[in-house]
């Protein structure tokens, strides 16, 4: 297992607010380098694959809804400790519970408009990854 990679995407909530730079920012200024990255557009279909874990929860159509409503930039970042060190960064799930200074704390919204994604773990961490680049998309 690798440890020194994760996955990341900021929501379209970030593209609406007009607070990607920000956040693309702070994730630099964390010392992660960016080695994938590219805006898409998830359709509901992929959006309920991508977080099928989920399936069958209160929020499940109101989260993949959302994350079909506009463009998401999907990044693979390099860091040491890459998934502690990046979930550390961007908080707790609910902005209003984050840890003051972290990323859903200064952009979020609420527990669904959250602003960006971070894997749990490695092993999400490159199913995830694999979800969005090709290998030779990945540097
Ligand atoms: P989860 O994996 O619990 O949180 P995290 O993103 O911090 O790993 O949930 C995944 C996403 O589901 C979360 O970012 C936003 C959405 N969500 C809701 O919309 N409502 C909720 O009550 C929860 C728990 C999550």
């Amino acid at each position: 297992m690798n440890t020194r990679f994760t996955f990341c995407m900021i929501k379209p909530d970030a593209f609406k607010n007009d607070t990607v730079s920000d956040i693309l920012l702070e994730i630099l200024k964390a010392g992660f380098k960016i080695r994938g990255i590219k805006i898409t557009m998830l359709t509901k279909a992929k959006a309920e694959e991508f977080y099928d874990i989920h399936k069958g929860k209160e929020f499940f159509d109101r989260l993949t809804t959302f994350m079909s409503s506009g463009p998401v930039m999907a990044m693979v970042l390099e860091k040491p400790d890459a998934v502690e060190s990046l979930r550390k960064l961007i908080g707790k799930t609910n902005p209003a519970e984050a840890e003051e200074g972290t990323i859903r704390n200064r952009f979020g919204t609420d527990t669904t408009h959250n602003t960006v994604h971070a894997a749990d773990s490695y092993e999400h961490a490159e199913r995830e990854w694999s979800f969005f680049f090709s290998k030779r998309e990945i540097y």
